[in-house]
């Protein structure tokens, strides 16, 4: 019964950073994520002028390193636009699609970020797809509805092979920056309705990474990565300070023993 899956803990610290607070923080979270034992993989994923950066202070480290978001396009004549090859000219290997704040701030729409995630697996880079209900659609009760067609029409962009190597992350948009992180009773039962979805699709459903988002903190990161269904955080304010990133990081591996 006992699935050990390997847990994965993410930083996406939105647009935040300068190039010597970075070189800080990368240089303190490689070190503390290589006394890490085995079975947490451990990323960041920084905003692109300091990809560069990112891979000069973690290359041959063990966290890797990506981007907050991706071209849907492989090249051409797209202003402001960056494609999943460029990125791995740096190295990357994670690429957020679809966080709440593109999808709101940026109208991204749900056959976008299909697109963007089908784009990423194609140049060799790994979609982390981020789903996730406003309080409102909570509130009527329509969070499976929700999250079950924007996971639906990334996995309608996809082949099974495809489907197989994506992380998903279940970010309910009312825990993103509020504090207020879901308990981990509920993001349990999002994560095992998201796992099953995904077993209609893929028959390696029970090995890709559900990770839950908002408001993770060391205080709660242990409880909410002991659930059966999740198997790591993204996480955005607390990845800004290396002790709670790598605190948050412990807890994954604690929760291994
Ligand atoms: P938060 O953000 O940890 O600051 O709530 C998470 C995210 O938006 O990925």
């Amino acid at each position: 019964m006992s699935r050990q899956r390997a847990k994965l803990v993410v930083g996406n610290w939105k647009m935040h950073g300068r190039m010597q607070e970075n070189a800080v923080l990368l240089t303190e979270v490689a070190s503390g994520a290589s006394a890490l034992r085995n079975g947490v993989d451990v990323g960041v994923c920084v905003p692109y002028p300091y990809l560069a950066q990112a891979q000069a202070l973690l290359e041959g480290s063990v966290v890797r390193w990506g981007v907050q978001d991706v071209s849907a396009h492989a090249q051409g004549a797209f202003t402001g636009e960056v494609a999943a090859e460029m990125t791995l000219d740096f190295g990357a290997t994670y690429a957020i699609v679809g966080h709440s704040e593109r999808r709101a701030y940026h109208h991204e729409t749900p056959e976008l970020v299909g697109a963007k995630a089908r784009r990423a697996l194609e140049a060799g880079l790994t979609p982390i797809v981020c789903v996730g209900e406003t309080l409102d659609e909570r509130e009527r009760e329509a969070t499976e509805q929700v999250i079950g067609a924007q996971l639906d029409a990334v996995l309608l962009m996809l082949n099974e092979e495809q489907a197989a190597r994506i992380v998903v992350a279940y970010e309910p948009v009312w825990a993103i920056g509020t504090g207020k992180s879901a308990t981990a009773d509920q993001a349990q039962r999002v994560h095992a309705f998201l796992r099953k979805k995904l077993a209609e699709k893929c028959a390696a459903a029970a090995e890709v990474p559900l990770l839950y988002g908002g408001s993770v903190k060391p205080e709660n990161a242990q409880e909410l990565f002991g659930q059966q269904d999740i198997d790591g955080g993204l996480i955005g304010g607390a990845s800004l300070k290396s002790k709670d990133f790598l605190a948050i990081c412990q807890a994954a591996r604690t929760v291994l023993q």
